[in-house]
């Protein structure tokens, strides 16, 4: 039996395919029990279509999406344009016409996706997308498969390639934002505009996902709050240093008594913690659970061969459905109700920087702010002034988000005083 594909796009991921159905095919073809066969590729113009086919690529290159949907040859749709539009109407189309799909659109997923979980469950069809999130690690499969005895607690991940081989260079070389952006930007990890990477929504497209198969919650992405690295600045890296600390961008989606905290935020991360030796463009995902305890996936998150050989074992893994006569399940049927935390009961232990005045009593003005929201300091260490400011920085002991969004109010109300930054602080 041949199981035929339809590509719709033939960028970096896409064109990783071949080399895999080529190198691996027998493997492939055994664990598929069928031969794939790639039979027409969508791409957006002639131009594309002439270059693609000089540069030696000998494929069936369409610019007419309708020439695939319509297709009744053709099984499987494996999305791999990217951004949400015309992606999700076309992955609709797709699905209604009867279509299995296979997509690493994690903007698409984490902002659409319960439409188009819903959409295939109603037409039968496999709907399944492991590259969506940390793109080589085999998370999601390891959620829905490996983990379904065991309760998942928390997850932690270092989700975003860019942004962590930006902090990396921050954090060991003692790099500027501005830099390392720059050499992101060079190297080909940072798009000309960066916003999703370094303000945390890619990160955060990737919790709501992650929040489905290890929580078994859909959470809207308006849910994940997300702060970037922005704001970091070099005396933030050089005290959490100091402390013994790392600072990275850590997704946080935990499941407390009230329901479920998702999170992207820099966080002081202990220099012993799995996580903080996750450095330059890798990913991982850290899994605390009742019965493993904690684990760790490592991976490339990113990149051709890594992302494709994802994709490819979504295919794989639906075409052997096929040809079993059960395709249609869903990628993950962990499904209850969703329910969020309340911010009174998600604590964390925080960084504070703020600026004071150079003057005597202000640690003392300090205390009393954060006494008064009954939050107590674990380190306190005052910088050396420059000028007429000095700056304090605080790890307190845990608080809620409720008492820090207070405190934080607190402060902002004191003319003289700046917070600078404030980070979670992750416990050993
Ligand atoms: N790259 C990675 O390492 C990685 C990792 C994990 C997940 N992903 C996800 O995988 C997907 C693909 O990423 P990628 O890196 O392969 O992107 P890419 O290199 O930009 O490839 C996308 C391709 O699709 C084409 N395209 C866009 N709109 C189209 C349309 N309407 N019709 C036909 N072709 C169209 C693009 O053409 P133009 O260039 O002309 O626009 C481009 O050739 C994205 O959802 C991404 O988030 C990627």
């Amino acid at each position: 039996m041949t199981v035929n594909i339809g590509l719709l796009g033939f960028g970096t991921v896409a064109s990783g395919i071949p080399f895999l159905l080529q190198e691996n095919g027998e493997k492939i073809v055994a664990a598929s029990r069928s031969d794939l066969e790639i039979t027409k590729v969508l791409v957006k113009d002639d131009e594309e279509k002439n270059r693609l086919l000089a540069a030696g690529n000998d494929y069936n290159f369409v610019t007419d999406v309708n020439e695939i949907l319509n297709d009744s040859e053709i099984d499987i749709v494996v999305e791999l344009m990217g951004r949400i539009e015309p992606a999700r109407t076309f992955i609709t189309s797709a699905l209604e016409a009867g279509k299995h799909v296979v997509s690493a659109n994690k903007d698409l997923i984490a902002t659409h996706g319960k439409e188009l979980i819903a959409l295939a469950q109603d037409k039968g069809v496999a709907f399944y997308y492991e590259a969506a999130v940390a793109g080589g690690i085999p998370i999601l499969r390891t959620l829905a498969n490996s983990l379904t005895s065991d309760k998942v607690t928390r997850i932690l991940g270092v989700l975003n390639g860019t942004s962590n081989f930006m902090m990396t260079k921050m954090v060991d070389e003692g790099w500027t934002y501005d830099a390392a952006l720059k050499t992101a930007q060079e190297l080909g990890y940072a798009e000309s505009d960066p916003t999703n990477d370094v303000e945390g929504i890619d990160a955060a497209y990737k919790a709501v996902i992650l929040s489905q198969f290890g929580f078994g919650m859909t959470l809207d992405f308006a849910a994940v709050s997300h702060k970037g690295i922005t704001t970091i600045t070099p005396d933030d890296v050089a005290v959490a240093q100091e402390l013994g600390y790392v600072i990275k961008l850590v997704g946080d989606v935990r499941e407390v008594e009230s329901g479920i905290s998702a999170e992207v935020a820099p966080t002081f991360l202990p220099k012993g913690h799995p996580l903080a030796s996750v450095n330059g463009v890798m990913n991982a995902v850290f899994v605390e659970s009742i019965g493993i305890g904690e684990s760790m996936y490592y991976g490339p998150g990113a990149g051709q061969k890594p992302t494709a050989t994802s994709v490819a074992a979504d295919i794989v893994r639906i075409a052997r459905r096929i040809n079993d006569k059960n395709v249609g399940k869903p990628f993950n049927e962990f499904a209850r109700e969703t329910k969020l935390a309340n911010p009174a009961d998600v604590f964390a232990k925080y960084y504070f920087a703020i600026d004071v005045p150079d003057k005597k009593g202000q640690i003392l003005r300090l205390a009393e702010i954060f006494n008064a929201q009954n939050i107590s300091f674990e380190q306190v260490l005052q910088q050396k002034a420059n000028g007429e400011v000095a700056r304090v920085v605080i790890i307190t002991h845990e608080l809620s988000q409720t008492q820090l969004e207070d405190v934080t109010a607190d402060l902002n109300a004191v003319a003289d005083f700046t917070v600078v930054n404030t980070f979670k602080v992750l416990g050993d």
